[in-house]
Order: structure tokens, then C-alpha cells, then sequence
């Protein structure tokens, strides 16, 4: 069941959307050489904490940080610790926040000091997947239409989609009703009416979109051991598209 938010409940969202995106930003702007992954959590637990509102991931189904950090073929759900940023290194930092009830959640991928331009382009097109995404939201579209307009952006740079993990309704819970694949034909799907809430975030590999799980239970990589990029936002569909909730 999709959930349709009410008003106040979309008021609701858009204060911790806007805090995970402040808290993101933040993050964001801390990758440097030579910070460990541990200590950008801990940036982010303080800056959550801070703010009044709660670690969405930190004890999510056993999930032990506020933070995800997922450098290079890993693609998501890299679990903070010892590892140090390097130069050349593409880091996705994936962060959520629970606010008076309701999340926000939000990802990016930051390049540092990459010379590389292909991997450059590895996290222009992703970013521009998930807002093409964005763009084909709007009342009376279908879900398809989203992910069609999310893997096409994709396909036409000759990478490829992950398909193994997907976007998600969002609220009071972190992850809610509908999936949202980052693929898919137009025309089907559920059809988008106003007050829905929902992540939109393509994750994308440069070569082959085969992924697996690490021993730690949580860690997603490549199998090609291909880097891999990650761009979210919480998103309404609102009466005459669709508002960010999570833009800074
Ligand atoms: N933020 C992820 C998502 O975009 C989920 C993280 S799961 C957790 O859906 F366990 F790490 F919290
Ligand atoms: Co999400
Ligand atoms: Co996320």
C-alpha cells in the first residue's frame, strides 16, 4: 500500500529533508585525503544528533553507523571504519535522518582529486539519471515512467544499472511502499498521485552491474571490482511535479 501523505505530514518531511541534506552537504564537504571513514560518521551522528533528530540507519536491521561510506567498486552500504580516503578515490556517502517521526534520506558521490575523466563521467551521468528521474514525476505518470527515464539516462552513456537494490517509499518508515527500480518500461507501474514520498537513487557501474554482498553482512561491491556511483533524494510528487525534499 502506497501511503499518501497529508499536509502536515509533507511539512513534516520536507524538515527532515532538509536535514539530511544540510547533514550530507556537510559530509560531503569533509572528504578529504587522509580522513577516515569512521570519523566523516561521526560528523554525521553529531550533526544529526545536534539538530534534535535521530540516526534513521544506526541500528537499522543491525546496521552499526549513521553513515554509509562506500568508496570505489563498493556501491553501497559500506559500513564506516579505519579505511582512509585517498587521492584518485570516488567516495558515495548515503545518510538518513528520522525528524519528529519521519526520514529524510539522501546520497552523493564525491570525487577526490580524480583525474580520471571517465570516472568523472561515471558521476555526472548518475546524477543526471536520478534527476531525469525526477523529471518524469508528476501526477498521473506511472512508476515505470521514473525508472524508464532513470535507466535510460544510464544506458545511453554505456554504463550500467544495479538492479539488485532499489528505490523506496519513504515516511515514517525508512523504506515504505512502492520499489523503486532504476529501470523499467513506461506506462506501467503504480500511477503517482500527490503525496506520495519517495527515493529515487540509481546505482551505477561502470562496467558490468553484477553486484554481491561481503562477509560483513552489509558492504555491496561490484563483481568486477568496477567503481561504482550513488546519487539519492527524497522526493513528493506534488500537483505539478516533483519537490526535492533533500535538495540544500
Ligand atoms: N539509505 C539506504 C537507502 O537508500 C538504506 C541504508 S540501510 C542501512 O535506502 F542499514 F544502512 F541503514
Ligand atoms: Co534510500
Ligand atoms: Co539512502
Amino acid at each position: 500500500m502506497i501511503e499518501l501523505k497529508t499536509e502536515s505530514q509533507l511539512e513534516l518531511m520536507r524538515a527532515s529533508g532538509r536535514l539530511a541534506g544540510d547533514v550530507l552537504t556537510q559530509v560531503a564537504a569533509a572528504v578529504a585525503p587522509g580522513i577516515t571513514t569512521r570519523e566523516l560518521d561521526a560528523l554525521a551522528q553529531r550533526l544529526i544528533t545536534d539538530a534534535g533528530a535521530e540516526c534513521s540507519f544506526l541500528g537499522y536491521r543491525g546496521y552499526p553507523a549513521a553513515l554509509c561510506v562506500s568508496i570505489n567498486e563498493e556501491v553501497i552500504h559500506g559500513i564506516p571504519g579505519d579505511r582512509q580516503v585517498l587521492p584518485g578515490d570516488i567516495v558515495s556517502l548515503d545518510v538518513g535522518v528520522c525528524y519528529k517521526g519521519y526520514h529524510g534520506d539522501t546520497a552523493t558521490t564525491v570525487a577526490v582529486a580524480v583525474s580520471d575523466p571517465e570516472l568523472l563521467h561515471l558521476l555526472d551521468v548518475t546524477r543526471r539519471a536520478r534527476d531525469a528521474g525526477i523529471a518524469a514525476v508528476r501526477p498521473g505518470a506511472r512508476l515505470g515512467d521514473v525508472s524508464h527515464a532513470v535507466e535510460r539516462v544510464v544506458l545511453k552513456a554505456g554504463f550500467a544499472v544495479v538492479r539488485d537494490f532499489v528505490g523506496h517509499g519513504i515516511g515514517q518508515a525508512l523504506h515504505e511502499d512502492p520499489q523503486v527500480p532504476n529501470y523499467g518500461k513506461p506506462g506501467r507501474g503504480p500511477v503517482l498521485k500527490p503525496g506520495m514520498t519517495f527515493c529515487i537513487e540509481p546505482m551505477v557501474a561502470f562496467k558490468s552491474a553484477a553486484v554481491s554482498v561481503l562477509r560483513d553482512g552489509w558492504t555491496v561491491v561490484t563483481n568486477d571490482s568496477s567503481p561504482s556511483a550513488h546519487f539519492e533524494h527524497t522526493i513528493a510528487v506534488c500537483a505539478d511535479g516533483a519537490e526535492i525534499l533533500t535538495a540544500v
